[in-house]
């Protein structure tokens, strides 16, 4: 993963660079570092930690620069500690590098550099190329640019780089394949991010670099070539990114921000796309597509973790609305088994943030095989929304904190108006079941804010459980994947440990789990298995376990038994998914919070995964 920002131009460097840093810290937050052209060459600082660590130790007034790169890791070769941490410098200390991916052959190339005389200093990958490119450099007495697009040539994995050298002082070469890399465009002066927050603040004009294509800033002037060295007209995009969307509001944290923004990113979702009064519903991006995803005979869906969940809900979604058979797959196992995958199958990719590459690789695999490969994502310009056929946006807004909220409410609401709009084109659905759901989508904003009204609550309920050392979390059909949201949640940000299983499963097995010191989460909403969750919430009681339940407003009997319970508001049974999660969402927020984790960057995580 790991954030990389570098600048060139009139500015100061390193504050622009350390700030662009702090924006990025979400991809990762192993170690930080810099490097910098100051007035005795090019140095190197860099630290275990935060960026905040790095920027402590540094002394403002020896750092004068104007030209400098920056790197905030999430470690996949080597621990964390400061040797490992980036910036890396060549052997010679002629180069220095940033890098985010994985160099896959880099064990080959380490040997080979080892043999000719080349010590390394750190455990990484990443130093390995630098080194292969000053190598290159020895051997051909080329410029760095040439030595990164030889380099290209040989390196096999995914890789954003940027690379300054001691001898070419004013010049930044960069490349990419796999891992994300834009480029700002200003008034004499260019950077270089991981995704567009660093450079919003003074540049709107940004290049979204594709694979293997190499830029290089040199004297002020900006050229793409291929890595056939051919010259490229980059497509140079404005970007609407407001810096308030992308800072914590009066928020303790970037997490409960989010939790909170929802009532306003599902709104901005269904924008323009629902019209309960004039009874349509629009998914522009998706219009082409829309016969062929009704006529096909099913519909794989690839995502991640969250994403994934939200992939669960839509297949019950799309069974229930459109009847096309959905299967929702692991984009990890996905791309290493040997799929079946037909010419015009459809396969839906479910992304926040466009850029997992295990996502992405599953995309690819699909795509080989002649799918119609369709692209839900919420971070635009990102690389899953550009090798997709089409797609929608989430357009939940930036989405900082490692855990997913947010983005799974607006992903869930994406893939909602996608199956009515597809039951919708099969005659599957009435008129007025057609426009009663349009109506019932376009109260959902107003009903999140009730449930988050019931926050204090959530808040009582998690000081009474914050030390519990296990979670089960239980639901039926379309609130099973919520139980496995809920316990990722608590999972990811509290080290809790917790477990999602459907309702019923329990009595095979984890019911052994259950005593007085167990809580047992259950979404217990009024819909079909209404009376079958009761029944488990008798078999959990009988066994005194301790009941935790959310349920629709007004239900009289589950209170008589759980020994808590949060009232959502009614709605259609296919959107609770919608209400439902947000208890769970403050429930792992307030737990984390009081148990003293850092919410917003839980231990050994990252953003976005750009790793295998
Ligand atoms: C969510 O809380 C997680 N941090 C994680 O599971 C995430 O959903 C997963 O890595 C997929 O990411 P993506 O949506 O950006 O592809
Ligand atoms: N492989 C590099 C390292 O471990 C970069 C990691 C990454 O981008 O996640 O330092």
């Amino acid at each position: 993963m790991c954030g990389i920002v570098a600048y060139v131009g009139y500015r100061e460097a390193c504050p622009l660079i350390i700030k662009g840093l702090k924006r990025l810290e979400y991809r990762g937050y192993d170690s930080a570092g810099i490097a910098l052209m100051a007035a005795d060459g090019l140095t190197v600082y860099k630290k275990k930690g935060k960026v905040a660590d790095l920027e402590a130790t540094l002394e403002a007034d020896t750092l004068s620069s104007h030209i400098g790169i920056g790197h905030t890791r999430w470690a996949t070769h080597g621990e964390p500690n400061d040797r490992n941490a980036h910036p890396h410098y060549s052997h010679s200390r002629q180069l220095a590098i940033i890098h985010n991916g994985i160099i896959e052959n880099y064990g080959a190339i380490k040997q080979n550099l080892q043999q000719k005389g080349y010590v390394f200093h750190s455990d990484t990958d990443s130093e390995v190329l630098v080194n292969f490119i000053e190598d290159i450099r020895k051997e051909t007495f080329c410029s760095v640019e040439e030595a990164v697009r030889l380099a290209m040539q040989e390196v096999v994995g995914a890789y954003a780089i940027v690379v300054m050298s001691q001898d070419e002082p004013g010049t930044l070469v960069a490349a990419r394949k796999g891992s994300p890399l834009v480029i700002g465009v200003g008034e004499k002066e260019h950077f270089f991010a991981s995704d567009a927050t660093p450079i919003i603040e003074y540049t709107n004009e940004v290049i979204y670099l594709d694979d293997y294509q190499i830029a290089v800033v040199r004297d002020g002037d900006l050229i793409v070539k291929n890595i056939e060295n051919v010259e490229q007209s980059p497509y140079i995009q404005h970007v609407e990114l407001e810096l308030e969307a992308i800072e914590k509001g009066g928020f303790e944290h970037f997490m409960l921000k989010e939790i909170f923004e929802q009532p306003r990113s599902v709104k901005d979702c269904f924008r323009g796309r629902v019209n309960a009064d004039e009874g349509h519903l629009v998914l522009g991006g998706l219009r082409e597509y829309l016969d062929d995803i009704a006529k096909s005979e099913r519909i794989v869906i690839v995502a991640c973790g969250t994403s994934w969940h939200a992939g669960l809900v839509a297949e019950y979604i799309f069974e229930e609305l459109a009847r096309i058979p959905v299967e929702v797959e692991y984009a990890s196992e996905f791309r290493y088994r040997n799929p079946i995958i037909k010419e015009g199958d459809v396969v839906l990719a479910i992304s926040q943030s466009g850029e997992t590459m295990d996502t992405l690789a599953a995309i690819e695999l699909a795509k080989s095989r002649g799918a119609i490969i369709l692209g839900i994502c919420n971070v635009v310009g990102s690389s899953i929304p550009r090798i997709t056929h089409a797609g929608a946006y989430t357009h939940a807004g930036p989405e900082i904190g490692v855990a997913s909220t947010k983005a799974f409410t607006a992903q869930v609401s994406v893939l909602t108006l996608m199956a009515i709009a597809v039951a919708r084109k099969k005659g599957n659905l009435h008129e007025d079941t057609f426009r009663r759901f349009l109506f019932e989508l376009e109260r959902i904003p107003d009903k999140i804010e009730k449930v988050l009204k019931n926050a204090d609550k959530v808040k009582e309920i998690s000081e009474l459980f914050k030390d519990a050392r296990n979670f089960i979390y239980l639901g039926r059909g379309l609130n099973f994947p919520v139980a496995l949201e809920g316990a990722l949640k608590l999972k990811e940000i509290s080290y809790i440990h917790a477990e999602g299983y459907p309702a019923a499963e329990m009595k095979h097995g984890p019911i052994a789990l259950i005593d007085e010191d167990m809580p047992v989460v259950f979404i217990a909403t009024r819909d079909q298995s209404y009376e079958k969750v009761v029944s488990n919430i008798q078999e959990v009681k009988a066994r005194k376990g301790k009941v935790i339940a959310v349920v629709t407003e007004g239900d009289k009997l589950i209170p008589t038994m759980a020994d808590h319970v949060v009232e959502i508001p009614v709605t259609h049974e296919v959107l609770m998914p919608l209400l439902s999660v947000i208890p769970l969402q403050l429930l792992s927020y307030y737990i984390a919070v009081m148990r003293g984790c850092n919410v917003d960057q839980p231990r050994n995580l990252a953003k976005s995964v750009t790793v295998e």
